[in-house]
């Protein structure tokens, strides 16, 4: 067994991980972060687009934010569509020039990992049996397995930005952790083609056959997503049949229809609403997934967990610089005031744009009222908008 200190072990390396390690060494605190993914499958995994500008805003401070400011697509608005209409909502000009940039989470990784790279601070990645221990002492400690050999880190914090999958989470015992939770009885099929967008804003749409979403990577590459069942089988979606119903759920009376192309990857994801209470167990500290899953419709959860390690990362920072542990006992609260904000606008965006199996003809007759409001009035489409660009990171 060999054994090293740090000041904080920080567990997964997705965008919580990685960007809580940026933001500490920034600061000059030391940190070891390890991931239980190879670095292939980390940069590969394709999941968010849409970055709120707080997380836009914090990688170009955290010098990062380079090729996001080149590559990145801003964008002022977005569709909705239902019953035959596209309407469109018009989100800078009722947020007072709020927007959002569509820029991959794997492309985010990458630049986060790069970062990272160049600090020469420790990344591990492809480790077994991490167990965090001692979250209630002075010095807790992660043990965890590399290549065969065994490690332990000792470290003054543990940082759980290990998803909703993780472990951090398992080990909070059970009466010291509350846990409200809802799943939706639908999920998304998610595809990415080579096609130009033929929109140069998202569009979603309530379709009678399923909600269907449309946005994009880059000028070449269109992302989609079709509502299905939370187990759908890929293997019964041919490529013909993913245009067909695409077609079918956002065709509207103004003729317009994304453009098709060769499909390159296509994934089923389910959805959920999450949270545990509070997001701190002595000196672990749970930030993003871990804590918290939205379903994806409200395109919030990587900007939750950069929202997270924003606020744990200036924690720290205080904790180190002047001793005191102010900033770092409102961590937890702080996070779940944005957090169950975060859920009650994504279960909205969610019931409001999915049919739901069991849905009756009153449900439906209601969601399209609801629709109508939406895009007949200010009020509403306000609403919408500043929960969509996200509030600032220190709200
Ligand atoms: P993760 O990205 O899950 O990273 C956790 C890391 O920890 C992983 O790399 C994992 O391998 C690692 N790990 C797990 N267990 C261990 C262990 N025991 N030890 C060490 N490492 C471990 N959010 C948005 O804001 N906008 C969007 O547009 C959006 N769209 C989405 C679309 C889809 C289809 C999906 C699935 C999600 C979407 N999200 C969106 C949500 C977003 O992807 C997540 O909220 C985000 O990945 C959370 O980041 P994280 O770092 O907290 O967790
Ligand atoms: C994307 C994902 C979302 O969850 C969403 O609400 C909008 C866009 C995307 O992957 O581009």
């Amino acid at each position: 067994m060999t054994s090293s200190r740090t000041q904080i072990a920080i567990i997964g390396a997705g965008p919580a991980g990685l960007m809580l390690g940026h933001l500490l060494h920034l600061c000059g605190i030391d940190s070891v972060i390890i991931e239980i993914r190879s670095r292939d499958y980390v940069i590969e995994r394709v999941r968010a687009g849409v970055l709120e500008q707080g997380t836009v805003d914090l990688m170009s401070s955290a010098g990062v934010g380079d090729r996001l400011s080149r590559e990145g697509m801003r964008h002022g608005g977005i569709y909705i569509a239902f019953a035959g209409r596209r309407h469109h909502i018009d989100m800078a000009g009722l947020t007072g020039g709020r927007a959002i940039t569509i820029y991959g989470q794997n492309e985010v990784v990458k630049d986060l990992i790069e970062a990272r790279t160049r600090t020469a601070r420790p990344l591990f990645f492809e480790v077994d049996r991490v167990t965090p221990a001692g979250l209630e002492d002075r010095t807790p400690s992660v043990t965890f397995e590399q290549s065969g050999e065994h490690h332990e880190l000792i470290c003054d914090f543990i940082a759980g930005c290990d998803g909703f999958h993780g472990v951090c989470r398992t080990v909070v015992p059970s009466s010291r952790l509350r846990i409200y939770e809802r799943e939706y009885p639908f999920g998304w099929l998610g595809i990415l083609a080579h096609a130009s967008p033929s929109s140069d804003e998202l569009v979603y749409s309530n379709h009678p056959r399923g909600f269907a979403l449309f946005s994009m990577r880059s000028p070449q590459v269109t992302r989609l997503y079709l509502q299905c069942a939370p187990d759908e089988d890929l293997a019964a979606w041919p490529d013909d049949r993913i245009w067909s119903e695409l077609r079918t759920r956002f065709e509207t009376q103004d003729g317009w229809r994304p453009n098709e192309g060769e499909i390159f990857q296509k994934a089923v994801t389910g959805m959920r609403s999450f949270v545990a209470e509070p997001m701190r167990f002595g000196r672990l500290f749970l930030a993003g997934d871990a804590a918290h899953i939205v379903p994806p419709t409200g395109a919030k959860g990587l900007n939750l967990a950069m929202a997270d390690v924003c606020r744990l990362a200036a924690a720290l920072g205080e904790f180190y610089s002047t001793g005191r542990h102010g900033l770092l006992d409102a961590y937890s609260d702080a996070g779940l005031r944005r957090g169950w904000r975060a859920q009650r606008f994504s279960w909205w965006m969610t019931t409001m744009l999915h049919r739901a199996p069991d849905e009756s003809e009153f449900d439906h007759k209601r969601q399209l009222a609801e629709l109508e409001y939406l895009v007949s009035s200010r009020a509403a489409m306000t609403s919408l908008a500043e929960n969509y660009v996200g509030t600032p990171f220190d709200d």
